[in-house]
Formats: C-alpha cells, sequence, structure tokens
C-alpha cells in the first residue's frame, strides 16, 4: 500500500451525508476573504468524494447551498455559484476517472439557465457510471423538499398516502436514508437538512472547521460510527 493511502476503517456506513460547515470562520482566522474559505471548502470536497469512493461508501450526500443561503450577500452568493459551475467542470474528468455517478437535490428553478444546463449535463455526462453516488444539495431545503413532495401527491389527487408514496416524490427519491451524518464546525443543529431521511441517522458533530476536515477526521467520524448502537426503536 502506498505511503498516503490510509487502510479503510473496517466498517463502512453505505449512505454518509455531511454539513460542510465553517468555511467562513477558516478564512477568518486567516484574515482572508469568505470566499477563500469557500475555495478551500471545495478543494476539501473534491478529497473527501474521492476518499468515500475509495473506502467504498456507495452513497454520498452533501449539503452545499441552502434554501436560506439566498439571503447571503448577493457577491458571496455570486461566487459561490461561480465556484459550483467552475469546480464540478473542472471536476468532471475525475468523476469519470472515479466511475461516480450524480444527483443534484434541490430547487434547480432558481439558478440561471447556464447553471442548470451545466449541473444537467454533469448528471446525464455520469449516468452510465456504476460507482458512488453523489448526490449534491444545492437550493435545498428540508422542509421544501417535503413540501413540494406532499403539493404533487395532492396535485395527482391522492389520499391515504403511505411513507413509500412520500419518500418516493422526495428529490432522494430512490436513495436509501443516510446511516451517518457528519456536521463539522462545532455547531449542533441539523439546519434543515434531509429532515425526513435522518429519522434514523447517526450523527457526528466536530469542532474541525470544513476546509480542515480532512482523511483522518473522515475516519475518526466513521469509527465513531461502528461503536454505535443501531435499533431503529426496537
Ligand atoms: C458553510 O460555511 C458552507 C457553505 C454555505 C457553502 C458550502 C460549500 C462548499 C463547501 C463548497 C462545495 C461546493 C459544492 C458546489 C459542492 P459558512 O460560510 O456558513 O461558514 P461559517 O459558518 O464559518 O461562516
Amino acid at each position: 500500500m502506498s505511503k498516503n493511502k490510509t487502510a479503510a476503517p473496517a466498517v463502512i456506513p453505505a449512505h454518509i451525508a455531511i454539513i460542510m460547515d465553517g468555511n467562513g470562520r477558516w478564512a477568518k482566522k486567516r484574515l482572508l476573504p469568505r470566499t477563500a474559505g469557500h475555495k478551500a471548502g471545495f478543494d476539501n470536497f473534491v478529497s473527501t468524494v474521492n476518499e468515500c469512493a475509495r473506502i467504498g461508501v456507495s452513497y454520498l450526500t452533501v449539503y452545499a447551498f441552502s434554501t436560506e443561503n439566498w439571503q447571503r450577500e448577493r457577491d458571496e452568493v455570486d461566487e459561490l455559484i461561480r465556484l459550483m459551475n467552475n469546480g464540478i467542470t473542472k471536476y468532471m474528468p475525475e468523476m469519470i476517472e472515479n466511475n461516480l455517478r450524480l444527483r443534484i437535490l434541490g430547487d434547480l428553478s432558481m439558478f440561471d439557465t447556464d447553471s442548470q444546463d451545466m449541473l444537467k449535463n454533469s448528471v446525464q455526462t455520469l449516468s452510465g457510471n456504476t460507482g458512488m453516488l453523489l448526490s449534491i444539495c444545492i437550493s435545498y431545503g428540508g422542509r421544501q423538499e417535503i413540501l413540494q413532495a406532499v403539493n404533487r401527491l395532492l396535485a395527482e389527487g391522492r389520499q391515504n398516502i403511505t411513507e413509500q408514496d412520500l419518500a418516493s416524490c422526495l428529490y432522494s427519491a430512490g436513495i436509501p436514508d443516510p446511516d451517518l451524518i457528519i456536521r463539522t464546525s462545532g455547531e449542533l443543529r441539523t439546519s434543515n437538512f434531509l429532515l425526513w431521511q435522518s429519522a434514523y441517522s447517526e450523527y457526528y458533530f466536530t469542532d474541525v472547521l470544513w476546509p480542515d476536515f480532512k482523511k483522518d477526521e473522515l475516519h475518526k467520524a466513521i469509527e465513531s460510527f461502528a461503536t454505535r448502537s443501531r435499533r431503529f426503536g426496537k
């Protein structure tokens, strides 16, 4: 095994979800603009996706941009969108090489048509792959996701709906619920992330800021998950 390839943890959650928080504070500590924090955050996102694929995670879901994030300063929002567009385009060859599949969860209609086209084309390009499914939550909110599902069912005239009916109308339809949800940067809340899907997820909170959440920290989170006893309410 080469030097920089640490062994994979013994127990690997099938689905890991991550709230990538703390880019702004990471930049502030270094007297850098917030956008530098997001750039470092994107680079760490790429490393984390590659590491998850390497150790055999089947599903990785990340919270990149919430419905509430539209209320940030226009400059910061524009920079995040630019970072997403340029970053995903640049990362595409590596995603192809790593056999990744891609889903975008959220309200894409909020984006300009160029961004929407880039996202749709990226999903399409990777659609024939068979490896880890990366889901990026963009313009995403858990309540909004549940509401649009309910409204779809109402529009179809459905009554007495089941949990399966509702789950099949969520953005995440077909993706198993997350086993482990990680939140970085010391905040102890879920911030509207995967509200329905997280009913029995294990949480891991760490003070480490997202751009510093490297491979060793990811392995620590997975090792903590391996010690949990999951009873699913039974
Ligand atoms: C939270 O940090 C982070 C965000 C709002 C953006 C997350 C985006 C990335 C990590 C880049 C990856 C992007 C894509 C498209 C995959 P914050 O700004 O709230 O930090 P703070 O709480 O320290 O101010």
